[in-house]
């Protein structure tokens, strides 16, 4: 393993070398422990990724008519995601443009416009400021930036994203090789209809939000860390993919560009995804439903199962079988998950029923040892003279770089940590630069009035 006696732990010096410092934390073989211990960085990654670039804020099916809105993280900013009554999204701030106070307290609703608690301004549904009280104590109260902040928002395959890059890129040119999984991941759905529940589940623990990261595509861990939900499924007498031999299976990861990576099952269960299926209460009977209905397309008996296809949207959306989750770091050691369940509107019934079964089962027996090795990680990091953790698995050793400059290898690469912490490195080394965006003054109706009303007044 490379050694190094620098001790950029310090990153509080910031500055001209700060660029330099980023860009020796990590290297191709190792990263320094100052990426899951340093402060300094974490405030960094709030702004410089956590705004920077896109950021999975919510899907379309979450607000299907005129006034529904969802409350989502982007780093430390709340941001309502709209429906307006031109049927497009807006991506707002929840920050009152009076003194800052959120709007919202809710985590999503139907509203007719957004009133602020505290002096009773009101903001459309566009952002735009309705209404204030006593607006003729403002002197030219017409040009202040009173609207409503708002995120840039683009959509692929019904899931919306979020930035703050001044100039972003194009949403397609980012997802790259990781669009054409994310369509595939919504046209397994009846009709390509895919439904995302606005109710969310949420756990957290007390670890660096690149946990999820190191683990999303980790696929050795699944044999040691989850050995007692193996056991259940042996017990029960059902393939649980986890427990076997990570060096043999046909199962790949490949990375796809900008951090993002995907780790694909099926090569490793010819007979698909239902096959693997466990025990769950009220399994049979939901199963002779399905029959009674005359159901026998495999597609529609693996949309249960989930995909077995693991797909990561770096920095923050990670599938997991039927499941979203989504990554909302809190602080330096501490991350909140956000699993979103997804149900199939225009199947039978019973497919959602036994959907819920499904996600009950990992989240329950499966992720809490994540949760576990993730605080254990926290806490080895901080002996401060090991400065180093390698992430070399797979580099010479099993990894096919294509042509595209993606990396296919088995599920012990870690050759998807490589590629999401060399994104963190574009990000963080050269920030990009970042704006609020805000509708123009001139365009707001209530404005307009102020302004006529005040020219009367001084006319006259
Ligand atoms: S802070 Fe919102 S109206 Fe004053
Ligand atoms: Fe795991």
């Amino acid at each position: 393993m490379t050694q190094d006696t620098t001790r950029p732990d310090a990153i509080v010096a910031r500055g001209p070398d700060l660029t330099d410092l980023i860009d020796r934390l990590v290297r191709h073989d190792v990263v320094h422990r100052s990426l899951y211990t340093d402060p300094a960085l974490f405030d960094l990654e709030m702004l410089r990724i956590f705004g920077g670039t896109w950021v999975y804020l919510a899907h379309d099916s979450e607000v299907p008519a005129p006034g529904d809105f969802v409350r989502r993280q982007m780093g430390r900013r709340q941001i309502l995601i709209v429906r307006t009554e031109d049927g497009g999204l807006r991506g707002l701030l929840n920050r009152c443009t009076h003194r800052g106070t959120t709007l919202v307290g809710e985590d999503g609703g139907c509203a007719k416009r957004f009133v602020c608690p505290y002096h009773g301004w009101s903001f459309g549904l566009d952002g735009r400021i309705q209404n204030l009280p006593v607006p003729d104590s403002y002197d030219r109260l017409y040009e202040r930036p009173f609207d409503l902040g708002q995120v840039a928002l683009a959509t692929r395959a019904g899931f919306v994203f979020g930035t703050l890059a001044a100039e972003p890129m194009e949403i397609d040119t980012w997802l790259g090789a990781a669009g054409p999984w994310l369509d595939q991941h919504a046209a397994r759905y009846p009709g390509g209809r895919m439904g995302v529940q606005r109710r969310r589940l949420t756990q957290e623990y007390g670890a660096n939000w690149k946990m999820s990261w190191d683990n999303a595509a980790d696929g050795i861990h699944a044999t040691f860390a989850h050995a007692s939900y193996n056991h259940l499924g042996k017990e029960a007498d059902t393939d649980t993919v986890l427990a076997r031999n990570p060096a043999d299976t046909p199962m790949v990861s490949k990375t796809l560009g900008h951090g993002h990576c995907v780790v694909d099952q099926r090569p490793g269960i010819p007979d698909g995804p239902w096959s693997t299926m466990r025990p769950l209460p009220t399994r049979e009977a939901l199963e002779d439903g399905l029959r009674a209905k005359g159901v026998t397309d495999p597609a529609t008996w693996d949309l249960m199962t989930g995909d077995m296809v693991n797909l990561s949207i770096f920095p923050n959306l990670i599938f997991v079988g039927n499941q979203m989750m989504v990554v909302e770091p809190v602080a330096l050691n501490r991350t909140r998950l956000r699993f979103y369940l997804t149900h199939a509107p225009d199947a039978p019934e019973e497919i959602d029923l036994m959907r819920l079964r499904v996600d009950e089962d990992f989240l329950s027996f499966g992720t809490p040892d994540d949760f576990e090795m993730f605080e254990r990680v926290q806490e080895g990091l901080a002996v401060e003279e090991e400065e180093w953790i390698d992430i070399s698995r797979g580099d010479g050793a099993g990894d096919v770089l294509g042509a595209d400059g993606l990396v296919t290898g088995t599920v012990a690469s870690e050759a998807p940590m490589r590629a999401y912490l060399a994104e963190w490195k574009r990000l963080m080394a050269r920030p990009i630069p970042t704006t609020i965006r805000r509708a123009r003054i001139e365009d707001s109706r209530f404005m307009q009035t102020i302004r006529r009303r005040e020219m009367a007044k001084k006319g006259a």
